[in-house]
């Protein structure tokens, strides 16, 4: 299923404020944590994480730039053309008590997981406006927290989390969002000797080990990654700090 193939759009859903979710039909099987290389002829090639599993696929995007603009825009009975799945997804033991964090756009990637585990769930964005998956995961009870207050808890992601680790006991955390989160996450795992699984996101070109665009540590994150376990983040003194940017150059991640 490495192959370019063109799939049709069958329903969108606004999820929040930028962020719609594309339903379509395709006979790959993703596993939770993996992604797909979404091309729009004539204007980007980008990567998204699948959000549904199951026979009608999904994808929940953020509108950042050209690309994803690009996808906001399309309707029903347009079509998209999908390399994919890709890289190394969340390793799950049902057995294990799970936190799961998203921030912002995070969540997405976090969707198949949380179907699967049905663990404790924070889903963290900005503002209220911003919180993606509310209502499908409300039979969890999931925990709110957005930075200005606005629904949950008033505060960082992080900050939540640190309280619910002190509070129950949990084996490992699954996360993905904004790096400053993930990073912080990791810190946490460290101090209270929690394991846990980041997905983490960097520019990619060819989305399969070629181009080196999305290296982190020496990790590329399109097949390496992008979800990498306690051991490998141990060392990774670039999470949160460094990037490369489009021309291959070093920049300080925000
Ligand atoms: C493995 C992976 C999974 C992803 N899954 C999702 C998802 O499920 N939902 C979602 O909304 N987004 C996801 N993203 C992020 C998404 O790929 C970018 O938002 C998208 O590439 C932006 O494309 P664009 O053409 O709209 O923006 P561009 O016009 O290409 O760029 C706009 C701005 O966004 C920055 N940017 C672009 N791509 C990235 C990136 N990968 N990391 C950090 N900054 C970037 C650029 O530097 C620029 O400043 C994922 C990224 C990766 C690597
Ligand atoms: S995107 Fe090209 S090596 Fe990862």
């Amino acid at each position: 299923m490495k192959m370019y193939r063109v799939v049709e759009i069958e329903r969108i859903r606004q999820e929040a404020r930028n962020v719609k979710t594309f339903r379509f039909a395709d006979d790959s099987s993703p596993l939770p944590g993996q992604f797909y290389m979404i091309w729009i002829p004539g204007v980007d090639e980008f990567p998204m994480s699948i959000s549904y599993t199951g026979a009608l696929k999904g994808f929940t995007v953020k509108k950042i730039g050209r690309g994803t603009s690009r996808m906001h825009d399309l309707e029903p009975g347009d079509k998209i053309w999908i390399r994919g799945p890709y890289g190394r997804g969340f390793h799950i033991d049902k057995r294990r008590k799970s936190l799961v964090v998203g921030g912002g756009s995070g969540m997405a990637t976090l969707g198949p997981l949380i179907e699967e585990i049905k663990g404790d769930v924070i889903i963290a964005a900005r503002t209220k406006e911003e919180l993606i998956f509310t209502e499908r995961f409300s039979h969890l009870n999931p925990w709110i927290a957005t930075d200005d207050g606005s629904a949950g808890f008033k505060g960082y992601a992080t900050d939540l989390a640190r309280k619910l680790v002190e509070e129950r006991e949990y084996d490992i955390i699954y996360a993905c969002g904004p790096e400053q989160m993930i990073k912080g996450l990791v810190d946490l795992a460290f101090e209270r000797d929690i394991d846990i699984q980041v997905s983490l996101e960097r520019l990619m070109k060819c989305g399969i080990g070629i181009c080196d665009s999305c290296s982190i540590n020496g990790y590329r994150v399109c097949v390496d990654g992008p979800v990498f376990f306690k051991e490998e983040l141990k060392n990774m003194d670039e999470l949160g700090k460094v990037r490369r940017g489009w021309s291959g150059k070093r920049e300080v991640v925000r």
